[in-house]
């Protein structure tokens, strides 16, 4: 259950230009939501352009242990068979979902609301990262936690009641994690589950709800509107149906920002899901003065999406507001590489989440940034990347501390500073960039062991 293997040091070297086209691998929420609602609705569900990372097999495991089956049909391509809401029975073993915490805090919102009995378990980085934001709710929902480690982490066992609870509950914390682990819950309640945000966060559950035949409203919360109000009325019927899955806009930020800091590139990223719940990168590059076209927009699977076409710019430092990071949360590792190529300091502002994903990234970029000669300043929850529109020193070695983000992000940086940059462990980019390695080096990018 922890990473055992031997970890796979990379390195980035700076060289010539970007050039090409990539389409990057299905969305990761997406994916996951997929497995799951396939596994919770009777019949057929067919996906296209699952992406098959590590922690979304972990997500297919845990539902075929929980009873679906499923079958993959060719690269992306699975049909999964469905149990239904109430048909899921006891999985014979510890539920792994290695490094996923998404995988693993939706799946014990499922669990957590059927009447079954299940244990979740981790790599390292899963062990040590906060549960009890799912647990709490789930207790109210009648929820019963039989063992938890310590401080609410996993490996925890939930046995979830005959019915669910309906509750309505407001996130402590602007996290789709937390909202969708309470709907998925209240799948099983007689009545309406509302999850009130502060801040809207990605709505990829909402949204697949109603494609699977739920009834979900969506309402403005709040004196400004930002907020949201999201109900589902319980115990409905899930049918499986078609999920096609766009390219994760998540994956797509490391090949777009390797084309802004190698000068004279010029790549065109295709089929990037442009969800505004997903873009906040996107609008804050083209703040910050990036070259960066949206070409052919259309809709697949419900989203829209476009190819992005992006050329080598010069960048200027910006300030980031707060109300930005649900739409941007994973991205602000590689947002960081960018500001420090850039022109003037870059302030990322209200980034507590950080200190609780994969690592406590707050920190592993501030050590990235320090390792390789780049200006930067924590204050309280802020980030302040100081740039002189000059490319870093680079040459040295980034701890990864188990998050693929970090190892993609600083290998990015490899490719534009003055001398390479080494990440201790790529191992993880496997859980949601699996093809990384040759996408980058098709594009021209010196990465490799
Ligand atoms: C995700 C939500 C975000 C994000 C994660 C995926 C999701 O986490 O960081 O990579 O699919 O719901 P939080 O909900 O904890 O912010």
């Amino acid at each position: 259950m922890s990473h055992d293997s031997e970890p796979t040091p990379l390195s980035a070297a700076p060289g010539a230009p970007l050039r090409g086209r990539l389409r990057p691998p299905g969305d990761k929420s997406i994916s996951h939501r997929a497995m799951i609602l396939g596994l919770l609705s009777i019949g057929e569900t067919r996906v296209e352009g699952l992406l098959e990372g590590d922690d979304v097999l972990r997500t297919a495991a845990a539902a075929r242990a929980l009873g679906a089956s499923m079958e993959r049909l060719g690269e992306g391509r699975w049909v999964v068979r469905g149990v239904g809401i109430g048909g899921l029975s006891d999985p014979a073993e510890t539920l792994d979902f290695g490094n996923a915490g998404t995988g693993s805090r939706l799946m014990m919102g499922v669990v957590g609301g059927q009447p079954v009995t299940a244990t979740f378990d981790g790599d390292a980085s899963l062990r040590s990262r906060p549960m009890r934001r799912i647990l709490d709710p789930l207790r109210l929902m009648g929820t019963q936690v039989l063992a938890e480690a310590e401080g609410g982490r996993v490996p925890l066992t939930l046995r979830g009641p005959r019915e669910a609870i309906p509750i309505r509950y407001e996130t402590p914390a602007a996290s789709a994690q937390i909202k969708s682990a309470v709907l998925l819950a209240g799948l099983n309640a007689p009545g309406t589950t509302t999850v009130i945000e502060a801040a809207a966060t990605r709505d990829h559950t909402e949204r697949m709800l109603r494609l699977f035949g739920a009834e979900v409203s969506v309402t403005p919360h709040g004196p400004d509107g930002h907020g949201r109000a999201v109900a589902l009325t319980g115990q409905p019927t899930l049918r499986g149906t078609e999920v096609v899955v766009p390219a994760d806009p998540s994956s797509a930020a490391f090949p777009l920002v390797a084309a802004l800091i190698v000068p004279g590139s010029e790549i065109t990223i295709e089929g990037v899901m442009m969800n505004p719940l997903r873009t906040g990168l996107i609008t804050t590059l083209i703040e910050m003065g990036a070259d960066i076209e949206r070409l052919r927009e259309r809709e697949e699977g419900g989203e829209t999406v476009a190819d992005l076409r992006v050329r080598a710019s010069r960048l200027k430092g910006v300030d980031v507001p707060a109300e930005r990071a649900p739409a941007m949360i994973d991205e602000y590792p590689v947002l960081a590489v960018a500001a420090a190529f850039a022109q003037g300091t870059t302030r990322m502002n209200g980034l507590h989440e950080l200190r609780v994903k994969e690592s406590d990234r707050l920190a592993a970029v501030a050590a990235g940034l320090k390792a390789n000669g780049v200006a930067h300043l924590i204050e309280g929850d802020d980030l302040l990347v100081h740039g002189d529109g000059t490319a870093p020193p680079g040459g040295g070695t980034v701890t990864t501390h188990l998050d693929h983000r970090i190892a993609m992000a600083f290998l990015v940086m490899g490719l534009a500073t003055a001398e390479p940059v080494t990440v201790d462990d790529g191992a993880m980019i496997a859980t949601s960039f699996p093809s990384f390695l040759p996408t980058m080096q098709a594009l021209g990018a010196g990465i490799g062991e």
